[in-house]
């Protein structure tokens, strides 16, 4: 998991699917209608009404493919899925025809069911940021990939939050909607992940000083576009309110869809040991359900493809709650401690991040949602290490991401370097196209 402290802020989020051409929608429309499924290639068919772009080369080609090494892609992905999966040589030699032929044809190919959750599996496994990959085999695929309306997607992601969630004992899951195809692209989930808290700008106290925000402030831009497409923000803005699911289907006006409540699982914060620290209201989600990268396997991409592990603690009490830049805790939590916030040698940003962690975990254990600490997930991340090592295998890994934001140097993690580099299949984060 860990799959993102929260980094990468992107500050310059624009709508960029706004205008498309209404050829494009009506096409889109189209689509449902005609769509798919009479063999296994008809997802990848012309029909009519759909964009071509293929047809119109010239090149006796239906469909080249947009990524012109497609081929040797989704050659090294199929060779990699056989060799580590001990399967037999007679059957690779069938499969790579069958996806040449495929390419050739149709200028894409299409993964088998066990192709695509191993593909899923291997993303998690080379996602060089992720602290908590040693349980890469548990991620489970449910497999959508005839689904790409804003609607079937929005439905998807809430029984993906609902299985995920199971009660509180969380199951790593990723669900994968309709992939790219030439002239075809499949659905985009705006919201960085599945649950978002809204982020209000409010008008500042004094003139000329900054912007306020009532409550997450990584998701102004989201609540901004949520706001102008129609959604109706509660009448008494609160510091978590849960936003709808941003959704942008091929050629259409992206759309907001409401979460059910009882589909989103959230815990209170308590301290064992302060109780002033609950009465801050304070609470956080059960499942980080991240929507906005795109998986990428032999050579196709899935745009839609939302997936989850479990929290790692400091990513709530260190980062979303404690970054200056998010919720900004600290300051309150010191004063709830009575710790002396004047003068920065009293360690009171220490203190209070220290005892916020505390919480956090403690509240999630109590509700019996699944969490892990850091310090676990420091041994456990250089146990896969080594299992990697024993398997022959290079395991990339960034350091700036690996080692907590918390008690960095008591973790094993912090003391020694990693190879960083980029393999597929993996998951990459989209270009945001919400400001
Ligand atoms: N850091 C992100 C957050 O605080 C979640 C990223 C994914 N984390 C995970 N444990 N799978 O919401």
């Amino acid at each position: 998991m860990g799959l993102g402290q929260g980094r990468l802020f992107d500050s310059d989020w624009r709508l960029r699917a706004r205008s498309r051409p209404r050829r494009r929608r009506r096409l889109a429309r189209e689509r449902t209608a005609t769509q798919d499924s009479q063999d296994s290639l008809a997802p990848f068919r012309t029909s009519a009404g759909r964009p071509d772009i293929g047809s119109s080369s010239g090149n006796g080609l239906t469909h080249p493919p947009d990524d012109p090494d497609l081929l040797a892609k989704a050659e090294s992905f199929i060779v990699q899925f056989h060799a580590e999966n001990h399967l037999e040589d007679s059957l690779l030699a069938e499969r790579l025809a069958r996806v040449r032929r495929d390419i050739v044809t149709h200028g894409t190919y299409q993964h088998t069911s066990a192709e695509l959750a191993f593909a899923a599996q291997v993303a998690w496994r080379n996602s060089a940021r992720c602290i908590g990959r040693l349980y890469w085999r548990s991620l489970r695929l449910r497999d959508r990939r005839h689904v790409f309306t804003a609607e079937q997607v929005a439905a998807e992601s809430v029984l993906h939050l609902r299985e995920a969630t199971n009660g509180g004992r969380i199951r790593p899951l990723i669900t994968v909607f309709a992939p790219d195809a030439p002239g075809r692209p499949g659905p985009r989930i705006l919201s960085s992940q599945l649950v978002r808290y809204a982020g209000y700008e409010a008008a500042p106290a004094e003139a000329g000083s900054r912007l306020t925000v009532i409550g997450d402030p990584a998701n102004v831009g989201l609540t901004r576009l949520a706001r102008r497409l129609g959604w109706r923000a509660p009448a008494e803005p609160g510091r978590f309110d849960v936003l709808p699911l941003l959704i942008q289907a091929p050629g259409a006006e992206p759309s907001w869809h409401e979460l059910p409540a009882d589909a989103v699982l959230q815990v209170p914060l308590r301290h064992p040991d302060h109780s002033g620290i609950e009465e801050l209201g304070l609470r956080w989600y059960a499942v980080p359900v991240i929507s906005d990268m795109r998986l990428e396997a032999g050579g196709v991409t899935y745009p839609a493809a939302p997936f989850n592990g479990w929290y790692m603690g400091t990513e709530i009490g260190s980062r979303d709650l404690g970054d200056v830049g998010r919720y900004n805790e600290l300051p309150r939590i010191a004063a709830r401690l009575g710790l002396n916030t004047a003068d920065d040698r009293t360690l009171w940003k220490d203190r209070a991040m220290t005892e916020l962690n505390v919480a956090v975990l403690h509240s999630f254990s109590a509700a019996g949602v699944t969490i892990t600490d850091h310090h676990t997930e420091s041994a456990r991340f250089l146990k896969h290490l080594e299992l990697e090592e024993r398997q022959g295998r290079r395991c990339p890994a960034d350091w700036t991401w690996i080692v907590p934001p918390a008690a960095s140097s008591a973790t094993a993690v912090f003391h020694r370097y990693y190879d960083h580099f980029d393999q597929t299949p993996n998951f990459y984060r989209h270009q945001s196209s919400v400001s």
